[in-house]
């Protein structure tokens, strides 16, 4: 049975979307680089291993890094899964973990990288928002796009209302996109996400507006 690992930083609502999926592996440990992190709480009251790398100890980002990657590596995981996990990653790291690196951004990508992207998203007065799954390459935020799920902006949305609704949609595509992972069905090739044997049209995999839950 294929291994994943969960990277998180906080809250955990994503994390706990992939475990309570019922996905075709096994997570071998969630491991937080912030002590205070209540997805740990949630992760360990499901069973699942919980590490503590706490970026503060570290005197530089490539000496956490290490450590993180030695962290992950001896749990030999197929797949790690960044859920909500808020540091940005050296290229050495990013390098070591390609093709099984993923990540859930909320905001459709490549528009609004970075943080706080609903408010990005009122800003600039869109009126489609939404999140997207990506593998991870060094360009934050900016690696090759598996699929993504749109929300309409509505008139009177504020960040947290139009927060809630992307959230929700992130709990559907994210263990939609780790499944199709761990059944060996997509992979990065050349620089593109690949599902099936077919390359994204246009970079993303067409996901319909609404999911049904359960994947
Ligand atoms: C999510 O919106 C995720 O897309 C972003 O950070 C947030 C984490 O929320 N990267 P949670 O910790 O999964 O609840």
């Amino acid at each position: 049975m294929k291994r994943y690992v969960i990277l998180i930083s906080g809250r955990g609502s994503n994390m706990g979307s992939l475990l309570d999926a019922g996905l075709p592996g096994a997570c071998a440990a969630v491991i937080s680089n912030r002590p205070d992190a209540a997805g740990l709480a949630s992760a360990a009251g499901r069973g699942i291993a919980t590490a503590v790398i706490d970026h503060r100890g570290f005197a530089s980002r490539a000496e956490f890094d290490i450590a993180l990657a030695a962290g992950i590596e001896r749990h030999a995981p197929d797949l790690v899964l960044l859920a909500g996990f808020m540091r940005i990653l050296t290229d050495d790291f990013v390098r070591r973990f390609e093709g099984r690196l993923l990540n859930i951004h909320p905001s459709l990508l490549p528009l609004f990288p970075g943080i706080k992207t609903h408010a990005q998203a009122l800003a600039a007065g869109v009126r489609i928002h939404g999140c997207s799954v990506h593998f991870v390459t060094p360009a934050l935020d900016g690696g090759p796009i598996i699929a993504q799920a749109a929300v309409p902006v509505q008139a009177d949305d504020d960040e947290a209302s139009l927060g809630r609704r992307v959230l929700v949609e992130e709990h559907l595509l994210y263990p939609r996109v780790a499944r199709w992972f761990l059944e060996g069905r997509l992979r990065l090739v050349d620089g593109r996400a690949q599902l099936e044997g077919e390359t994204a049209v246009g970079g993303a995999l067409h996901v319909p507006l609404t999911e049904p839950k359960g994947n």
